[in-house]
This record gives structure tokens, C-alpha cells and sequence, in this order.
């Protein structure tokens, strides 16, 4: 049962019970229907309550019917709203915890509304590229008044129900229960109050809906939303819609609302941002590992190396209230260490991220050592030092003598391989990757990688720790560079091509940065430090040295152009600033290395320089996909959308590729085979992708 009926005295109570959030799948919606059916039949029940079970009134629609008929199946959503507003005798919502979407637009079709304190009340609907469909953006604006109901509907954001219930003249909710655990009995209390009341039953719809300022108000609302939702079309339509709803008659208004929210459905926007939705929820499952695989406890975390990444990944834990005990070789780098996690955490409370008592709270969490027997109580121990499989041997072997049996041991590494690290252990099964992205602190990526041996409880304790700090954890398999690194080594390649063959760096950042893009390759490079690829490709001459590249990355590092660092890289800096000027010296330079290369120079299209960067990334995770790197495409688009500024309205580069059309994608592929400045190995379409051109299929 996902919708229980239960009669006390002469009030039936109908309680949403579909963990965990008491989605309003068919099941429910049906649940509910009969429910207020029984009573209605009953001559003994004289009120309505309905209320949820555990911790929520309802999240709203279930996602698993998003976009099937089945959501539309009767009774859907807008028929049950409408059969409690028709009811003859009282619904009362009782509201707790969270009341969200769907939930609330539920709630707002019963004739009244009490709240606990501290629920979450939010239409988050835009952030799936939608706008509320089963009433919302015409309801709310008659309870809570256009301007709260407009900023609630624009901004998906939650509001606790005391802020709401405090505002003048709100409708929405008729009484504020003291506590959560009084809501039932407050509510039926309320319910049979009520029931004497003459006259007809509080309906929303009849409420006036308007704004003083009328016309003068929406093209205000329109101007500010415009300006900060480019690319994006939905959070315009909530303005629209609302507008209806002081314009029009109800029934219109809900009428338009619904030809607006079908209009959203297919926009390309939704569908990326519900994909995402969908593949960060997927990412968080392990096909091999049932979710009820046991856990193992993690209270006190050991991070060796407190260099750039050691410092930021402690600073995850202390934000989780979660102890930290730092290891370094030396005091001096240990002090540094501290010193860069008190100054990140100063630069958050001078930003007002933090409050004071919050730092000291932060900070009292934290210990360092330089004695490996100090971790030896640690749950989980995270090496950060230098990127040396040998330094890495003596790290894990100490780990190894003095960690307790069922610790786990993760390793941060960016590029070395996680099973050669887990064997200089007697323990490979307690092991793992976890890939912090820099700044550790703020990036939201976590790659964990899954070694060979790597234990389930180990992977099941490491994707529940992921949540608690905050992050998107993606699972990579073992080969160079994990997801994301792997891929955007072919994505920097392209770029160097496209310079040797006539782009300038601010012409393909420039072009990859109106795709969506966050900061195109050269800013990025030089965000980073140029020397890192420079690194990378010395070691690919000798790994693959028949691996094409461009040398004028190469060039560029040796005019000790090394990016912001050194005030100078792919761009000029001004001392100080980050703004990134063209340089005459790279134009310079680049003109020499293609002169030297000798072959022809051409203009290069904007959607060349985006096709090539973009399917780049496709290729390869296509290959990364077949190889069982990762287990879904969704997996590389999480990595992409979290890790690497990918556009979230265009939903991850797998998703991409899947909207362009994977026939048109390979045709392209194919095209940029026969270019003889590329590599055209890389071009050939990966066998999987040939595969889905081949069955009509896509990346899945
Ligand atoms: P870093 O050079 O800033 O810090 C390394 C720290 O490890 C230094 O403070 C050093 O004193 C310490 N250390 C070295 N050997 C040690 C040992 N035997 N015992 C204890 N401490 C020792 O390096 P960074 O950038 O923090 O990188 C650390 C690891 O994180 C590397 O494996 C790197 O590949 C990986 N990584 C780096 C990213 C980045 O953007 N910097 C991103 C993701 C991973």
C-alpha cells in the first residue's frame, strides 16, 4: 500500500506511505483517490486529513513515470487535485519536512493547509527545464501573492514553511502546528473545527490573483529572469504562466499553464537537465552492488600529503563534522598544510559562507602528525603526496604496518594505476581510488575508482561517504586518467590541431565558451599551470610515441609560459588579475611553429572548432564505455557536468552526442579522418559507437 485509510472518530486519515519521499506514482494517486472516496461514502467521517509518512508530505511526482504515460495514467495528478477540491467534506494537508513539486501543488487543492515547522516547501520543476504542471504556478500566486510565488516558481529553491507562514496575507497555510510530532493531532483537531464552519469550502481557485503594478511588474520580472537564465527557456515560461494566472479565469490559466509545461517537455534544455537529473541519481548505484550492501562505519579520516589536494580533501571531511588527522613528512609542510586549510576556511567567512563558531567548530576537528602510528584508528585513509609510484609504495606499505584491519586505504592519484598501488598492500580488497578534483574543497566531481580486488562494502562505504561530503561520485575502472582525465587529453589534442592548422586560443575558447562551456582549453591551461600537460605529454612520447600531437604546446612551455603563475601563458596577465588578454608574443609563436610545420593555413569555423573538441570527448568515452570504465554513458555525462564545465542545459557530452544524432556525429567523425593535419586513427568512429549507428541505437 502506498496510501493508507485509516477512520478516527469521524475523520478519515489518508497517509501517503511510498518511501522514501512518498512520491505520487499511480499507485499512491490511486491510494489517494479511494481513499477520499471511502470517506465520502461514509456518513460517519465528516473531514479529510492527509498526511505523510516518514520524513515527507510528498516530493511530488515519482521520477520513475517522468515522461512515460504513465504519469498521465488516471487518476493523474491534476485529477486527484481536482477531486479534493471537490470534495464536500473538508481535506485538511497536513505538512511536514518536505512538501515539495507535485507534493505541494497537491496540497494546495485541499481546502486547508497546516504545517509543521521546518519543512521544506518548494515547485523545483524549473531545475528539470519545467515549470509546475498540475497547478502550481496558478495556485501559489493566489496564497502567497505573485512576487514570493513568482521568486518560489523562477528559482526551484525550498522555503521553510514558518518563513511562509509568516508572511502578510499568505494563504497557504491556515495554522503552524508547535511540532512536527503534534502535526496529526493538530491537524484533526483542525479538521473537525472546521467542520461546523458555514458556508461554502476554501478553494484556492477562487482566490483573486493580481499584482498592482500589473503589465509594469511582469516586464520586470521578464528583464531580471532573462538576464540571468540564458540558455535557459523555462525559467521565462514561469513568468508566463504566472502572468496567466492574474489574466485569466482559473480554468484558463490552467489551461495555459499545461500547454506551456508540454510546450517545456520537449525542449532539448529539459531533456538534458532531466537526463542529468536521472543519470546523477544512476551514478550513485553500482550495478554489482546491491544497495543494501552492508557499510562499513566511518568516523575519523587520515589524509597523507597536506599539499594542494591533501588540504582541500580534509576540508570536505571538517565540513561534514567528520575528524581529520593530517600526516606529513615534514613539520614545515604540515604547518603550511594547516595554514592553507585555516585561510580557505578565512576566505569563506569573510565571503559569509561561514560563521566563526562554525570555523572553530571546523577546525577543532582537525590534528596532524607526522608518525604513521597516529592513523593506526583511522576508518579511511586518503593519500595525496606526489604523484611517484615509488613515493606512493612507501606510503602504502606504512599504511599497510599500522592502518586497522577493514580501514580503507584510497589513494588520490591522477594518473597511476590503482591495482599496482593496492598490491604494495596485503590488503588490495580494502582499497581504492578516490580522485578529488582541484580545488578539492569546492570541485563537486569525486571519481572513485574501482581496482581490480577493490571490496563491495569498500565501493558501497565510499559512494554513502561521497554524499556526506557533499560531492557527485562517479565509478571509474582503472586505465589512465579515469573518466575524465582519459577524455579530456583527446579534447587539449584537438585544440593543439586546431591551432597548428590556423585557430587562434581565443578564437576556440571563445568559440567552445558559447557552446557553454565554463572556460574553454587555453584559459583552462593556463588556469591549471601549462607545465601539467607538458608533464603529461613527455611521458606520452615515451609511452606512445606514435601518438600525433602538437608541439606548440610544447614550445610555448619552454618560452616558460607556464599560465597565471608565471603572468604569462597561452594569454598575457595583468599583476594580479586573471583577465585573459591576447598576446602578441603566442600570435608570434604560433605563426613560427605552423611556418615550421609547413603545411596550409585556413579559417576554421566556430562549429569546427566545437564538432572537433566536442567529438573528441565523444570518441573516446565512447571507447571508455565498451571497455567497462565506465558502466553508463549518464556515468561519463556526470563527470563532464560535474568535473569539467561541460553546459548542464546540454547534458553531458554522451547526451549530446545522443541529441545531435549518432549517425551525424560518426559522419563528422569520418570527415575529420581525412583531415591530414589530424590523427586520423582517433577519427575512426569506436567500435561502439559504430554499433549504435549500426542498430539505430544510442549511447545508453
Ligand atoms: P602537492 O605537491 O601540492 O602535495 C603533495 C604533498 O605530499 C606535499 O606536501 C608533500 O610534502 C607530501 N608528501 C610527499 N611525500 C610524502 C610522504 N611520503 N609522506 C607524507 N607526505 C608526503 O601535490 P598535489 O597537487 O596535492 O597532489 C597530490 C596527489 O593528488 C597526486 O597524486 C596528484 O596526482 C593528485 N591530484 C592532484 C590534482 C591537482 O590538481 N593538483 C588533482 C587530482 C589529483
Amino acid at each position: 500500500m502506498t496510501a493508507e485509510y485509516k477512520v478516527l472518530g469521524d475523520v478519515a486519515v489518508i497517509t501517503l506511505a511510498a518511501p522514501p519521499v512518498n512520491a505520487l506514482g499511480y499507485a499512491t494517486r490511486v491510494g489517494i483517490t479511494e481513499g477520499l472516496f471511502r470517506a465520502s461514502m461514509d456518513a460517519r467521517i465528516k473531514a479529510v486529513v492527509i498526511i505523510g509518512a516518514g520524513n515527507a508530505f510528498s516530493g511530488g511526482s515519482d521520477i520513475k513515470e517522468f515522461g512515460t504515460p504513465k504519469a498521465l495514467q488516471e487518476p493523474n495528478l491534476l485529477s486527484v487535485i481536482l477531486a479534493l477540491e471537490a470534495s464536500t467534506k473538508p481535506v485538511v494537508a497536513a505538512i511536514h519536512s518536505l512538501c515539495m513539486g507535485g507534493g505541494l501543488e497537491l496540497a494546495m487543492g485541499c481546502h486547508y493547509r497546516i504545517a509543521a515547522p521546518g519543512a521544506s516547501i518548494a515547485l523545483p520543476e524549473v531545475k528539470l527545464g519545467l515549470l509546475p504542471g498540475a497547478g502550481g504556478t496558478q495556485r501559489l500566486p493566489r496564497v502567497l501573492g505573485v512576487e514570493n510565488a513568482l521568486n518560489m516558481i523562477v528559482s526551484g529553491e525550498p522555503v521553510k514553511s514558518e518563513v511562509l507562514a509568516s508572511l502578510p496575507g499568505q494563504k497557504l497555510f491556515d495554522k503552524l502546528a508547535p511540532s512536527p510530532g503534534s502535526l496529526l493531532d493538530q491537524a484533526i483537531d483542525f479538521a473537525r473545527s472546521v467542520v461546523t464552519r458555514e458556508g461554502e469550502l476554501p478553494r484556492v481557485r477562487k482566490l483573486p490573483c493580481g499584482h498592482p503594478q500589473g503589465d509594469a511588474y511582469f516586464q520586470f520580472a521578464r528583464n531580471t529572469v532573462a538576464a540571468v537564465s540564458v540558455n535557459y527557456p523555462a525559467p521565462l515560461q514561469c513568468v508566463n504562466a504566472v502572468e496567466a494566472a492574474t489574466k485569466m479565469t482559473f480554468d484558463d490559466g490552467m489551461a495555459e499553464e499545461r500547454r506551456i509545461f508540454t510546450a517545456l517537455m520537449s525542449t532539448p534544455e529539459s531533456a538534458s537537465l532531466r537526463h542529468s537529473f536521472m543519470a546523477q541519481r544512476a551514478a550513485s548505484r553500482i550495478p554489482d552492488v546491491p544497495d543494501d550492501t552492508p557499510q562499513r562505519p566511518v568516523t575519523s579520516v587520515g589524509v597523507v600529503g597536506a599539499g594542494t589536494m591533501g588540504a582541500g580533501i580534509a576540508m570536505n571531511f571538517l565540513n561534514a563534522g567528520i575528524p581529520v588527522k593530517l600526516l606529513e613528512m615534514k613539520q614545515e609542510a604540515l604547518d603550511r598544510g594547516i595554514a592553507s586549510i585555516r585561510q580557505n576556511f578565512e576566505a569563506w567567512i569573510s565571503r559569509r559562507r561561514l560563521k566563526e563558531h562554525e570555523y572553530e567548530q571546523r577546525i577543532a576537528l582537525l590534528s596532524a602528525t607526522l608518525d604513521y602510528e597516529d592513523l593506526k584508528d583511522a576508518d579511511l585513509v586518503i593519500e595525496a603526496v606526489f604523484e611517484d609510484l615509488d613515493v606512493k609504495e612507501q606510503v602504502f606499505k606504512a599504511l599497510d604496518r599500522v592502518a586497522k584491519p577493514g580501514a580503507i586505504l584510497a589513494t588520490n592519484t591522477s594518473t597511476l594505476d590503482v591495482d599496482k598501488i593496492a598490491a604494495f598492500t596485503s590488503r588490495p580488497q580494502d582499497v581504492v581510488g578516490m580522485h578529488f578534483f582541484s580545488p578539492a574543497q569546492v570541485m563537486k566531481l569525486l571519481e572513485v575508482v574501482r581496482g581490480r580486488e577493490t571490496a563491495k562494502d569498500v565501493l558501497a562505504t565510499v559512494m554513502a561517504l561521497a554524499k556526506r561530503i557533499n560531492k557527485t561520485a562517479v565509478v571509474s575502472g582503472v586505465c589512465d586518467g579515469f573518466i575524465g582525465n582519459r577524455m579530456i587529453e583527446q579534447y587539449t589534442r584537438q585544440a593543439g590541431f586546431l591551432l597548428d592548422e590556423g585557430a587562434t586560443p581565443q578564437q576556440v575558447d571563445r568559440a567552445i565558451e558559447k557552446f557553454g562551456f565554463a572556460m574553454g582549453p587555453f584559459r583552462m591551461s593556463d588556469l591549471a599551470g601549462n607545465d601539467i600537460g607538458w608533464a603529461i605529454r613527455k611521458r606520452r612520447a615515451v609511452e606512445r610515441p606514435a601518438m600525433k600531437y602538437s608541439r606548440t604546446a610544447d614550445k610555448l612551455c619552454e618560452l616558460g609560459r607556464l599560465g597565471q603563475k608565471t603572468g604569462a601563458g597561452w594569454y598575457d596577465y595583468r599583476p594580479g588579475k586573471r583577465d585573459a588578454i591576447p598576446s602578441p608574443v603566442v600570435e608570434r609563436m604560433l605563426e613560427k611553429c605552423r611556418a615550421e610545420l609547413g603545411g596550409p593555413v585556413r579559417p576554421i569555423s566556430d562549429e569546427e572548432i566545437v564538432q572537433r573538441l566536442v567529438y573528441a570527448l565523444v570518441n573516446e568515452g565512447a571507447r571508455i564505455l565498451e571497455e567497462g570504465i565506465a558502466s553508463r554513458a549518464g556515468d561519463i555525462d556526470m563527470v563532464y557536468l560535474a568535473g569539467y564545465g561541460f553546459p548542464a542545459w546540454r547534458g553531458g557530452p554522451m547526451h549530446y552526442a545522443n541529441e545531435v544524432g549518432l549517425f551525424n556525429v560518426a559522419e563528422a567523425m569520418k570527415r575529420f579522418a581525412t583531415n591530414p593535419r589530424d590523427d586520423a586513427t582517433f577519427w575512426e568512429p569506436a567500435p561502439l559507437l559504430r554499433k549504435c549507428v549500426a542498430d539505430g541505437q544510442q549511447f545508453g
